[in-house]
C-alpha cells in the first residue's frame, strides 16, 4: 500500500492483526500520511498476514525456528527493515521481546501498544491480569520501545473504568475498541514529527 508520502512504516504482528487493520484504515483514509511499506510476522497463520495481503501490504514472514539463534533471527528482520527503508516500526501484538541491540539500532523509532495502563500489568496477559486483580480502572498505553519490556516513554494513555457487570470478554472488547482509536492517533503524531522525548516524558507539539 504505497502512498509515496512521508515515512515508511513497518508493522510487526504475531496475531489477529486487528490493530494492524485499524492502521491500514487510517492510512487509507489519509489520517496517517505515510507509506505502509511492510508487515513483519513470525507466525505463518497470523490473521495479520491475510489482512496485509488483502490491503496490498508487502509481507516478510520471519520464523524464529528457521534461525539458529535470536541474533540471526533479528538480523533477518533488520535486513527486511533496511531494504524497505523503514523509518517507523509499529509493534502490534508482536509477542517477542526485541534485543537491546535491535532497539538501539532503531532508537526512538519503535512504538508499542499495551492493553493496560503502564506501568501496571506488564506482560502478555494484561487484560486478564487487570480483570482478575480486581482493579476498578485499566486502559491502554502507547509508548516508545526501550530495552526493557513494556517500559519506554509514554506517548498516549486512555483510562477505562471496569464496571461490576463487565466480564473478561466485555472488557477485552472495550480495550480493543480504544486501541483501534489510540494507536492510529499516536502514529499520526509520530509521522507529523510532533513527539519530543525528554528522558521519560513525551511532549506533544501543537501543529
Ligand atoms: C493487542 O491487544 C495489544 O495491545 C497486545 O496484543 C494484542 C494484539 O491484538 N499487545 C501486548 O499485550 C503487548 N504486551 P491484535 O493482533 O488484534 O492487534
Amino acid at each position: 500500500m504505497e502512498r509515496k508520502v512521508g515515512v515508511n512504516i513497518a508493522v510487526m504482528a504475531s496475531g489477529r492483526g486487528t490493530n494492524f487493520a485499524a492502521i491500514i484504515r487510517a492510512v487509507k483514509q489519509g489520517k496517517i500520511k505515510a507509506n505502509l511499506a511492510l508487515l513483519v510476522s513470525d507466525q505463518p497463520g497470523a490473521g495479520a498476514i491475510a489482512k496485509a495481503k488483502r490491503a496490498n501490504v508487502k509481507v516478510a514472514l520471519v520464523k524464529r525456528g528457521d534461525f539458529a539463534g535470536k541474533k540471526e533471527f533479528e538480523a533477518r528482520i533488520i535486513q527486511h527493515l533496511e531494504e524497505n527503508k523503514i523509518g517507523l516500526i509499529v509493534m502490534a501484538g508482536f509477542m517477542r521481546m526485541l534485543s537491546p541491540g535491535f532497539v538501539r539500532r532503531f532508537k526512538n523509532k519503535i512504538l508499542n501498544i499495551h492493553p493496560a495502563l503502564l506501568p501496571s500489568f506488564k506482560g502478555a496477559h494484561a487484560i486478564k491480569d487487570a480483570f482478575e486483580y480486581g482493579v476498578k480502572a485499566t486502559g491502554v498505553t502507547v509508548h516508545f520501545v526501550d530495552e526493557e519490556m513494556d517500559h519506554g516513554p509514554i506517548i498516549l494513555q486512555c483510562p477505562l473504568e471496569i464496571k461490576e457487570d463487565d466480564s473478561l470478554e466485555s472488557l477485552e472488547a472495550k480495550i480493543h475498541k480504544i486501541e483501534h482509536r489510540l494507536y492510529p492517533q499516536a502514529i499520526r503524531l509520530f509521522v507529523e514529527g510532533r513527539l519530543k522525548i525528554f528522558k521519560r516524558k513525551v511532549k506533544i507539539a501543537s501543529r
